[in-house]
């Protein structure tokens, strides 16, 4: 029969046998590896002046991130009040215009975060748009903007991002913002759907090649949430279907989603945070679904 003795009993028993040194096993040398340094760590969020992106911002810096706010000058005055509101909970923040269609401004935006905050730990690529237009009237600029918006945005975010973590030497957490209709697309969001099956591809394909220089790359995909973006969709599907305002959200709630509620945008914070933190270390190309219970992967 096995003798056993409560570990704290048995150093306490003798004096003498207490002034051994303990001998504490360190962590795997997986775990070592991806860990981020807990004590600073910094994270651009792309398109925070607003909506899902304002969450993330707000809660990674409730984790402890100092946060690059970004998004388009049109929305400068909201990045300025989530700085604001940051620096609030005692965290640094500071914001930057940049279009993250453009390649340029993308990397004049990692290098100013860099130099304002510090090495960068975690790059949130969340800016996108959405259109709603049936796939036989889409125009070319209409297809070609939603693609240069939602896919080479978050391309030139990822790439960016991972080129200056390979620089630093210390891994990193790498996230874009997919959609439910990366998995099920709906109909008059075709195009927008295109491009959200396009971030879980660019996701997975990512998570392989730079899982070589610690650096995890996942992906969080929203349902149904309450912001602007949805706002437009709700009217514009309204004016095709001869619905009143409001009256698309509602529906699409009722009808689809188990939990019954429309989503708020701390639904998502709430799992970016996990995404950016080192519990979830050990994922990576996964695109995680939260949405109240609509598409089941
Ligand atoms: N709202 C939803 O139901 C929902 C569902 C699934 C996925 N998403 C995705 O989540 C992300 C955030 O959505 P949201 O609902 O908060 O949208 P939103 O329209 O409320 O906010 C998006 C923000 O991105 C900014 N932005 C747009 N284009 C940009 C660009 N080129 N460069 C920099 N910033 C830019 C906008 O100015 C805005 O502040 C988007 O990628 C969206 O596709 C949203």
């Amino acid at each position: 029969m096995a003798f056993r003795v409560q570990s704290q009993s048995f150093w306490r028993a003798t004096a003498k046998l207490a002034t051994v040194p303990r001998v504490t096993t360190p962590a795997p040398q997986w775990i070592r590896n991806y860990a981020v340094d807990q004590r600073k760590r910094t994270a651009i969020v792309t398109g925070s002046a607003r909506g899902i992106g304002k969450a993330i911002a707000l809660r990674l810096a409730q984790d402890g991130y100092d946060i690059c706010v970004n998004d388009i000058p049109a929305n400068k005055a909201g990045a300025e009040e989530v700085v604001s509101e940051i620096k609030g909970l005692g965290r640094n923040a500071f914001p930057y215009m940049a279009d993250v269609s453009n390649l340029k401004e993308v990397e004049s935006l990692v290098g100013a975060s860099v130099s304002e905050l510090g090495d960068l730990n975690a790059m949130i690529a969340n800016a996108g748009i959405a259109q709603v237009k049936g796939l036989l009237d889409l125009t070319e600029q209409d297809l070609r903007r939603m693609f240069e918006v939602n896919v080479y945005g978050v391309y030139n975010c990822y790439s960016t991002a991972a080129k200056q973590m390979i620089k630093q030497g210390g891994g990193g957490k790498i996230l874009g913002a997919a959609s439910i209709v990366a998995f099920k697309p709906f109909p008059l969001l075709s195009h927008y759907s295109a491009s959200k099956w396009a971030v879980r591809g660019l996701t997975q394909a990512m998570a392989m090649e730079l899982a070589t220089h610690k650096i995890t790359v996942n992906a969080y995909a929203p349902g149904i949430v309450g912001t602007a973006m949805w706002d437009l969709i709700d009217e514009e599907l309204g004016k095709l279907k001869g619905a009143k305002k409001g009256d698309t959200i509602k529906k699409y709630t009722d009808e689809l989603i188990a939990l019954g509620r429309t989503s708020v945008p701390e639904d998502v914070s709430n799992t970016v945070s996990f995404l950016a933190s080192k519990d979830s270390d050990y994922m990576t190309g996964q695109t995680i679904v939260i949405d109240g219970g609509i598409i089941f992967t």
